[in-house]
């Protein structure tokens, strides 16, 4: 009976392995307890079959420890064998989550697009390069000789109150500000360069307005100056046309109507037909048919004599208009202010414009 007794065992635990890890193991928590069941170095299984040499008679020992021995080997080569499957199969899952279903509908690739007065201002760049026109820039802060003075606003000129300034340092000899027009870029060119001259400067300006759907503190303006020999007021009135008829369409309408401005004699401000109605009367146009779109007029002679240049032998024209309110008018919609809240939804319709 005590010689049978141990083999029965090694039998019945070597069956009892076989069909435990005939099932295999699903994850490695329960790898990890059947192998701890089976070759735990304390409470294995296997270990403990060890223990039992020493109660068997010595005569049984050496045959019991080459059946164990091979039980043993048996059971680690099961273990090394499901673990090796275990690891398959979460490589297998792995694969299987990180497949791409190539039935899937793509996803969008979302673009940026220009911002409509990125547009309206590249257009209207393209308009006066193609005329022969130079672009020029100017900086924002900029000081009061060159927004007011040399442009023909004397000190405490009324024409002043019509550009709300915002003071950057009005302690300076010559007080600091944030410019309230892009013209005076007029006088740093003409001071630089001198005439003959033609250019365009489009930039950012800067007036103390309160918000509404067509003002804001800050904005966009073009502002255009052309000096030569023998400029008149004829080559004004052709060029606005011109510039107005490419911008928003043929068969725009150009009028002028007589207005002040310190630095320009005669000023203008200049109308185009309505661009919603063609000049029949509308809404948008308040029932006249013409739109302000333009400040204008020919350049003042003293502004060209601050300059050094000689009124008797050049005259010039100028003009300044806003870049928003084009933008407003050609893509038509209603409120200036949708142009700086950074809205998506109402910005993103412009991708693809230009
Ligand atoms: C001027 O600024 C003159 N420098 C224009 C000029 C240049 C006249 C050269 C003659 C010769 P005015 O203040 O009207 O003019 O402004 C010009 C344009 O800027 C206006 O027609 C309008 O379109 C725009 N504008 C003025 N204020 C605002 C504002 N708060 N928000 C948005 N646009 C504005």
């Amino acid at each position: 009976m005590s010689d049978r007794a141990p083999d029965d065992e090694i039998a019945r635990l070597l069956a009892a392995f076989r069909d435990e890890s005939g099932r295999g193991a699903s994850s490695r928590a329960e790898f990890e307890r059947l192998k701890g069941r089976w070759l735990g170095r304390d409470k294995g299984l296997v270990p403990e079959l060890f223990g039992k040499l020493k109660s068997l008679p010595p005569g049984e020992r050496a045959g019991f420890g080459v059946r164990a021995n091979a039980a043993k080997t048996e059971v680690e080569e099961g273990i090394v064998r499901l673990g090796r499957a275990l690891e398959a199969s979460e490589a297998a899952s792995r694969d299987r989550a990180a497949a791409v279903d190539v039935t899937l509908p793509g996803r969008g690739v979302r673009t940026g697009g220009l911002h409509p007065i990125t547009i309206v201002r590249r257009r209207i760049e393209d308009i006066f390069l193609r005329m022969g026109y130079s672009i020029a820039d100017g900086p924002e802060v900029e000081n009061d000789f060159h927004n007011f003075e040399a442009l023909n606003f004397p000190p405490d000129h009324p024409a002043r109150d019509s550009q709300d300034t915002l003071l950057v340092d009005r302690e300076a000899a010559s007080p600091l500000l944030l410019r309230t027009h892009t013209s005076p870029v007029q006088i740093r060119e003409m001071r630089k360069h001198g005439a003959p001259l033609r250019l365009i400067v489009p930039g950012r300006v800067y007036r103390k307005d309160e918000v509404d759907a067509t003002h804001s503190p800050v904005f966009h303006q073009v502002e255009g100056l052309v000096v030569d020999q023998g400029i008149s007021m004829a080559d004004l009135k052709g060029t606005v046309a011109a510039f107005l008829e490419e911008l928003f369409g043929k068969g725009t309408r150009t009028r002028f109507i007589p207005t002040f401005f310190p630095f320009v004699e005669p000023g203008v401000d200049v109308s185009m037909s309505c661009i919603f109605c063609g000049g029949s009367g509308c809404g948008k146009c308040k029932g006249s048919g013409w739109i302000e779109i333009m400040g204008a007029g020919m350049v003042h002679p003293r502004v060209l004599q601050g300059v050094a240049i000689d009124p008797e032998e050049y005259t010039g024209f100028a003009f300044g208009l806003g870049l928003d309110r084009v933008a407003l008018l050609k893509y038509g919609f209603p409120d200036l202010r949708l142009l700086f809240e950074g809205d998506v939804r109402f910005l993103g319709q412009f991708a693809g414009v230009a």
